[in-house]
């Protein structure tokens, strides 16, 4: 259920494994697109999988009674932040409940496992009895499991295939094993654990990630007051095998429909159990204000922002991706027209995504185009066709180059925080 990044991705690579498969998407132009062979999303290796398995071993649909017939349902629907920043789980809920009303005609053992990320105890407190409920069935007829998903936007097909780690949560070991079967071919190591250390494990990897790139921010903002490149700092510091190099790299901070909703999640789980998550806080306050100082580094390079042109090169909140979700550029393109400036974007793969959020502003061909006769330019996004870029640079009116991603090889441009 869900045919997003994770849900589509993950059909895509069960068809790939063998198995046989039915995507339940509400969406029905996406459907369409599925069953045509065309992704909806941009994903790498996705479009040629779907080739192979579309109409094939993967049938995408609007209906859920393709779960009757089926050995296990994963629920992949997304869980976007609520207003007060915890889960919305209404769409896991909704989920649940068509699944139990499908699920009453079913005859053999079937398994419902939960991928989306959600706060640990949802799975037993509200997917078990929203299903049960609705399915009239009783607990022996259906098994239950947890098993996050790890996927990286833009390496999604990569790390479903190659994953580091498979976690499995499962009350009877009987469900479990039915998913761990599901990845038979795949060699990793697999986790079996609770329910809820399952969904934890998912909030505590992202939470860890979310704080290595504050942190490394942190440190780079230091550095930067000091006339210290923050990447020499970081290349020493990742070689400690305790560290790892992974998520060091210092910038505008970390987007994406991930990172900043599970860590805000994390923060309201621990504030309802009576915590106060200092550490979790203070991720979040890094990540808000570093896309800032962009703007701040800008207006100390060339004044007042008032009727300036700056060229924006990358709108995606990562390369290789069309997701802008929460992405670092849609606070520093606010704050940009906040201060008056005129906006010309550019992104390889992200402009419709964007165009969505912000219609008003100049959306470019190529970065060249948004290049010319701009005061500034701030680059977003580590695109490496940005590092490619050099004489593009001679057709700004002045050669004012911020980046809050290093990518570039111009020796002018001035990075966030190196
Ligand atoms: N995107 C990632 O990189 C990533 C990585 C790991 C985990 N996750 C988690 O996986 C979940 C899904 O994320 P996503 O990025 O794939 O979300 P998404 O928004 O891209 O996709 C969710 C899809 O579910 C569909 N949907 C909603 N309600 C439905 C229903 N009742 N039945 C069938 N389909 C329904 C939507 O139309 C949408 O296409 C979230 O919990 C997210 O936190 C995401």
């Amino acid at each position: 259920m869900g045919g997003g990044y994770v849900g589509l991705v993950s059909s895509a690579c069960f068809a790939e494994l063998g198995h046989s498969v039915d995507l339940i998407e509400i969406d029905e132009a996406k459907v369409e697109a599925i069953n045509s062979g065309k992704p909806p999303i941009y994903e790498k290796g996705l479009k040629e999988l779907l080739s192979k398995h579309a109409g094939r071993n993967l049938f995408a649909t609007t209906g859920y009674d393709v779960v009757c017939d089926a050995d296990l349902s994963f629920i992949c629907v997304g869980t976007p932040s609520g207003p007060d920043g915890s889960a919305d789980l209404s769409m896991v809920e909704a989920a649940s409940k068509s699944l139990g009303e499908s699920l009453q005609e079913h005859e053999a053992y079937h398994v419902v496992v939960v991928k989306s990320t959600v706060p640990p105890g949802t799975t037993q407190d509200l997917v078990v009895p929203t299903i049960l409920r609705h399915s009239g069935c009783d607990e022996a007829a259906l098994g239950f499991a947890m098993n996050p998903e790890f996927l990286r936007e833009g390496l999604a097909v990569q790390d479903f295939m190659q994953p580091d780690r498979i976690v499995i949560g499962s009350v009877e070991a009987k469900a479990g094993n039915l998913v761990e079967l599901a990845y038979r071919g795949l060699k990793a190591p697999v986790v079996r654990v609770g329910l809820s250390a399952a969904e934890m494990t998912k909030y505590a990897s992202n939470a860890l990630l979310a704080t290595k790139i504050s942190f490394s921010n942190e440190i780079g903002n230091i550095c930067k007051k000091i006339g210290i490149d923050v990447y020499e700092v970081m290349r020493g510091v990742g070689m400690d095998h305790r560290i790892s190099p992974h998520f060091l790299n210092a910038g505008a901070g970390f987007g994406g429909s991930c990172f900043p909703k599970d860590v805000m999640a994390m923060i309201r789980l621990g504030e309802g159990l009576g915590e106060d998550p200092l550490l979790l806080k203070s991720v979040i306050e890094v990540n808000e204000r570093q896309p800032l100082r962009m703007v701040d580094l800008l207006e100390r390079r060339i004044g007042s922002l008032l009727g300036k042109e700056v060229a924006v090169l990358g709108l995606a909140f990562k390369n290789d991706t069309d997701d802008v979700r929460d992405s670092r550029a849609v606070s520093v393109i606010k704050e940009l027209k906040r201060k008056g400036a005129r906006i010309r974007a550019y992104d390889p793969l992200a402009t419709s995504n964007m165009r969505r959020i912000v219609p008003d502003i100049e959306y470019c061909e190529s970065a060249a185009e948004a290049l010319k006769n701009a005061d500034a330019c701030l680059v977003m996004t580590e695109w490496p066709e940005f590092g490619e870029l050099d004489e593009e640079f001679d057709l700004m009116r002045s050669r004012v180059v911020i980046e809050g991603r290093k990518i570039l090889f111009c020796e002018d441009a001035e990075g966030i925080c190196w």
